[in-house]
């Protein structure tokens, strides 16, 4: 295993199911220490991706390196290099925490003595102390989900792969989660898929958004909305003459466009969304004209991001809109 080599490497990788294309010339780099999320709705390829990357499956073509080792032709030493959590991770129901883990440990070939200390750390990282010696099948979903991402650190890989790590989790267990995930940072690199957007944007540091087996958009969310969105947008809640706001706006920013929210409320004020291609931010300039002009009251103004889910909803259609138009150019 090269040490120099990035913990992921894929490149132009597909897996057919028949007619199906799964994964359609992915290729993408995952840094050490890296935690990257992939997003994108079901059926998009997420993972289909994971477990070539983990060597469960085989692909239909490409290249994918893990530690700098291939999938396809050193299957065995990729595993040793990956903690991998499945989608729905079965546990066995009978087995107690501490056992369990035990076993795998021993499985992952970790000596008796360092495993037992190893233990210890991971049911401490896992907040699983109180329940070590509970019967698997007696824990609630939150645990059970605790007790395979244990299992996934357990041998300190280099590499954490997770597939939908916090599905069917109430917030609070959610939050423990992303904690967690947060603690490997730096020290293992980590993907984690979900459909669900705040999770990925505020646990990881790239995501990648996938739909119908590609990459539609890759970035930090800040790079991401740039990309995608590419407008910066303003909240502000007005009363007064609406007729004059058009002309202020443009002696701001030409490119200024208003969208009308709600309103107007009990107050006369309404609710406008202005949106424009500049990133400067132009809170100041729009609070100077409005109090300057003096035909309206303001109550508030705001620069507001776009959700990931509106840059999520913006790449996949764009997506779509590529594959409309390819076929319309036929
Ligand atoms: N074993 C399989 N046989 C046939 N089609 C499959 C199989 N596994 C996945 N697929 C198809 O591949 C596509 C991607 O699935 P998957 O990787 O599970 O997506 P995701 O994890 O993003 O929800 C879907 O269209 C799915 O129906
Ligand atoms: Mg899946």
């Amino acid at each position: 295993m090269s040490e120099t080599s990035p913990a992921i490497e894929v490149r132009n990788l597909v897996k057919t199911y028949g007619r199906i294309t799964a994964v359609n010339q992915v290729s993408f780099s995952v840094a050490r220490g890296e935690i990257i999320g992939f997003l994108g709705p079901n059926g998009a390829g997420k993972s289909t991706t994971m477990r070539i990357l983990t060597g469960y499956l085989p692909a239909t073509s490409g290249t994918a390196l893990v530690c700098g080792l291939s999938v396809a032709s050193q299957a065995d030493a990729v595993k040793r290099c990956i903690g991998y959590m499945p989608e729905n991770n079965p546990l066995p129901e009978d087995m107690r925490v501490s056992e369990y883990l035990f076993y795998r440990g021993r499985l992952k070939n970790l000596a008796r003595g360092r495993l037992s200390a190893r233990l210890d750390d991971v049911l401490e990282l896992c907040d699983l102390k109180r329940v070590r010696h509970r019967i698997i099948g007696t824990l609630s979903k939150g645990f059970r989900q605790r007790v395979g991402i244990a299992e996934a650190v357990l041998a300190e890989p280099p590499v954490i792969i997770m597939d939908e790590p916090t599905i069917g989790l109430d917030p609070h267990q959610i939050q423990l989660v992303r904690e967690l995930i947060g603690q490997l940072r730096g020290r293992m690199a980590v993907i984690i898929s979900s459909h669900i957007l705040p999770e990925i944007e505020l646990t990881c540091d790239r995501a990648l958004i996938i739909n119908q087996g590609r990459i539609v958009a890759a970035g930090t969310p800040a790079q991401l909305r740039r990309e995608v969105i590419g407008r910066s947008r303003y909240e502000l809640e007005l009363a007064g003459d609406a007729a004059a706001l058009p002309a202020l706006l443009a002696a701001v920013d030409p490119a200024l466009t208003v969208s009308p929210g709600a309103g107007p409320d009990a107050s006369g004020f309404h609710h406008l969304i202005l949106s424009t291609p500049r990133e400067d931010d132009l809170g100041e300039a729009l609070l100077g004209a409005l109090a300057a002009d003096g035909r309206f009251r303001l109550r508030s103004l705001s620069r507001t991001q776009p959700s990931l889910e509106e840059v999520f909803l913006a790449a996949t259609r764009r997506s779509w809109d590529t594959v409309d138009n390819a076929a319309g150019r036929k």
